[in-house]
């Protein structure tokens, strides 16, 4: 069983993924208006990982014996002024979710929850490459200055991208 504060606790994680995908998804919209179709498909590979955050923490909160909470996910941005002001977006983003995971990770280490202790060391991995690929294209992007045929080639490059799977 685990505690009804890190059942919340969870359960907030579990609406913060979801909200992820959300935010994702309608960036992905944002950049196909823009024409730039490799971007796009990118941000629905990133909106495919945050429903499986989502899905694995589900999982978690159901074979601990709690209880799923699902709330209103808030409605996210439409609107960007370029490429880079999105990628500065994902990054603050994604940093905000690092630290609301370093969060629960303290409160399960204080109940001494070892399982989801260990659960959660998932999620401070999968934020360290997430921030990093970010910060790698925002990089680049800036390089570039978010136009041009530099911009041509990242997005074609972003086509490229795959699902890595989750385990
Ligand atoms: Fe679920 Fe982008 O972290």
């Amino acid at each position: 069983m685990i505690t009804k504060n890190i059942e919340d606790e969870l359960n907030k994680q579990l609406n913060a993924e979801l909200y992820s995908a959300y935010l994702y998804l309608s960036m992905s919209a944002f950049l196909s208006k823009k024409n730039l179709n490799g971007f796009s498909h990118w941000m629905q590979l990133q909106f495919e990982e945050e429903q499986a955050h989502a899905k694995k923490l589900f999982q978690y909160i159901l074979d601990r014996g709690g209880n799923i909470q699902l709330e209103q996910i808030s409605k996210p941005k439409t609107e960007w002024l370029g490429i880079i002001d999105i990628f500065e977006h994902v990054l603050r983003h994604e940093q905000a979710v690092t630290s609301m995971i370093n969060d629960l990770v303290d409160a399960a280490m204080n109940e001494k929850d070892h399982a989801t202790v260990a659960l959660m060391q998932w999620y401070v991995s999968e934020q360290v490459e997430e921030e990093a690929s970010v910060s790698d294209i925002l990089d680049q992007l800036k390089l570039i200055e978010g136009k041009g045929s530099g911009l041509f080639m990242l997005d074609r490059e972003a086509k490229q991208r795959i699902l890595n799977p989750i385990n």
